[in-house]
């Protein structure tokens, strides 16, 4: 596994990407399974159509994009987000930013004997969004209030789940659909935490099982990819129940293998943009005496393949 100080300064991938265009930006490639830190670049500014293309190249070759130091409002990280596209309104509208829909608070924070956000946001491996017809397509984290210590997120790369994966597994799951659903672990949670509320009928229909690959192609690439998770992913279809819990078990097992993750250790305004069709993640958890506060807005994608 790599953390962000370790990322090279030399090499193609390490390379400044040089265009004819006045823009500073350098993209510096973490030495690991992915990952990379952008510099030159201001989100409260508007993006030019130039640096657009860059950093969407970008997040397609290395999945998760980091912008350090980045003091933005609600309003510019919505306006960054939409660029890539239309954004998604989580399920849980408790834990929306006020007057800012489309964003998700990830905080665990009590105030007034009240959650101001989810706290128990990314407790098992997942892909944001995963239990919808159309998953995200990538997700940005902003940093508001960071804990001492702990408070890291992890990334797996799930190109390389399936690059790596054994001969037996990839005969197992080839072709095979799995399902999502975002209630797989909500009653475990609910007993776990104070974040999370009964949900209305309504809130239930929105979030109906669904049906996708367990192996899926990047709309954008080409690369094909391990799409089930610890915590949405419920059974492969067409299995006995016993043969597929067992078969996920060992898919969740490979994906999470050391030499596939990348721990991003927060610093203050840091931005996180990752892609949801190329990773899974998890949130490493923070002691419950420190105080984490985020700011989340999520892409909405395609239907996987
Ligand atoms: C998430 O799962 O989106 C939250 C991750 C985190 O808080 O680190």
């Amino acid at each position: 596994m790599t953390t962000a100080s370790s990322f090279a300064t030399t090499g193609p991938s390490a390379a400044a990407l040089h265009t004819d265009e006045p823009s500073p930006i350098e993209i510096r490639a973490f030495d690991g399974p992915l990952g990379a830190e952008v510099l030159g670049l201001d989100l409260s500014q508007p993006l030019s159509a130039a640096d657009f293309t860059r950093i969407h190249r970008a997040h397609l070759d290395h999945h998760v994009l980091v912008f350090r130091n980045q003091r933005i409002t609600p309003d510019q990280q919505i306006a960054f987000s939409r660029r890539f596209g239309p954004l998604q309104i989580h399920v849980l509208h408790q834990f929306q930013l006020s007057g800012h829909p489309e964003v998700l608070v990830v905080s665990n924070v009590v105030e007034n004997g009240k959650p101001i956000g989810l706290g128990d946001a990314g407790y098992f491996w997942h892909s944001d969004l995963s239990y919808k017809e159309k998953p995200s397509l990538g997700s940005l984290l902003h940093a508001q209030e960071l804990p001492a210590e702990g408070g890291d997120t992890l990334f797996a790369n799930m190109h390389l789940a399936w690059d790596t994966l054994p001969a037996h597994l990839r005969s197992a799951v080839e072709g095979r659909r799995a399902e999502h659903t975002y209630l797989a672990k909500y009653a475990e949670l609910q007993q776990r935490s104070p974040w999370r509320p009964n949900l209305s009928a309504e809130q239930v229909a929105q979030v109906k099982p669904v049906v996708h690959p367990v192996v899926r192609t990047h709309p954008e690439t080409g690369r094909k990819a391990l799409f089930v998770s610890e915590h949405f992913t419920t059974r492969i279809v067409d299995l006995p129940e016993d043969e597929s819990a067992a078969l996920l078990a060992e898919l969740f097992a490979h994906s999470v293998l050391e030499a596939h993750l990348y721990r991003h250790v927060w610093a203050e305004h840091d931005m996180v943009f990752w892609d949801n069709r190329s990773l899974m993640h998890l949130a490493a958890g923070t002691p419950d005496h420190l105080r984490r506060k985020m700011y989340r807005t999520t892409i909405e994608g395609d239907v996987p393949f």
